[in-house]
């Protein structure tokens, strides 16, 4: 079996540091220690309202991180120049609306005029580039043509399922997650990473989708956190992975 990596998404920390105004919980302590506990990136998302992360955060972490990061950012001309100075490693665009509560959705490609120009940019800047997008097979051959390194597929439909204990719709959601890396795999080299409202009751379902490279993973493991510690979390959330489905409670 081909278990997934965990990168983190740190921005959880700053949502509590933000809520005080005041310089803790770090964000950047907070992805060091995620670090040492094991994961292999850290993610976070400089939205337009820099309701969690503010753009210190990411110029702090670059010159810190051992593992790589993972900006996750809207495709706008503001974040764009942002990118080309940080240089992570990876940027994952998203779909950002201001009033959501978290990204409710995948990117749609073929809406997104200006986006193959954007990819580019960031490609010429060896930053690699990765798509958040459903589960869906005309966002996949899309991503495909658009030349991505990665996509990561949206979960939040199966995690929403798993949450309300409806078996029928975790089995449909979960059919058509396995069916986008299954088409993804068969039609190209892309990495595929998936992410979003996974949790440890619900996450082993989806690493042991062969052929899955990273799972990002943030509110249930910042939340695990405070019951458990962060580095305990970060061990916890990868024997999550591997667990047998059907102890998986
Ligand atoms: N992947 C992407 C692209 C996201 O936007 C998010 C949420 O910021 C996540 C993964 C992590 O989702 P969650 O916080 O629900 O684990």
């Amino acid at each position: 079996m081909n278990i997934p990596l965990l990168g983190v998404n740190i921005d959880h920390i700053a949502t509590l540091r933000n809520a005080r105004g005041v310089g803790y919980p770090c964000p950047i302590k907070g992805a060091l220690i995620c670090e040492q506990a094991g994961a292999s990136g850290i993610t976070l998302h400089l939205r337009e309202d820099r309701r969690h992360i503010q753009d210190e955060d990411v110029y702090e972490l670059i010159g810190q991180l051992t593992t790589r990061m993972n900006l996750e950012m809207a495709v706008t001309d503001e974040m764009l120049n942002i990118a080309l100075k940080v240089r992570p490693a990876w940027v994952c665009l998203v779909p950002e609306k201001r009033q959501e509560l978290t990204t409710e959705g995948g990117l749609d490609i073929a809406n997104l005029s200006n986006i193959q120009a954007f990819i580019h940019s960031l490609q010429q800047a060896d930053i690699k580039v990765s798509l958040f997008i459903d589960p869906d097979p005309h966002q996949i051959d899309a991503a495909i043509a658009l030349g991505a390194d990665a996509i990561e597929l949206h979960t939040g439909a199966y995690a929403q399922a798993t949450l309300q204990n409806n078996q029928k719709l975790v089995d449909k959601e979960l059919d058509r997650i396995q069916k986008a890396v299954a088409m993804a795999q068969k039609k190209s080299s892309l990495l595929i990473n998936a992410g979003h409202g996974l949790t440890r009751d619900n996450v082993a379902a989806i690493a042991q989708i062969d052929g899955i490279h990273e799972l990002n993973i943030g509110h249930a493991l910042i939340s695990d956190a405070i019951f458990m510690g962060l580095d305990n979390a970060v061990k916890a959330m990868k024997m999550a992975f591997v667990q047998d489905k059907t102890t998986n409670h």
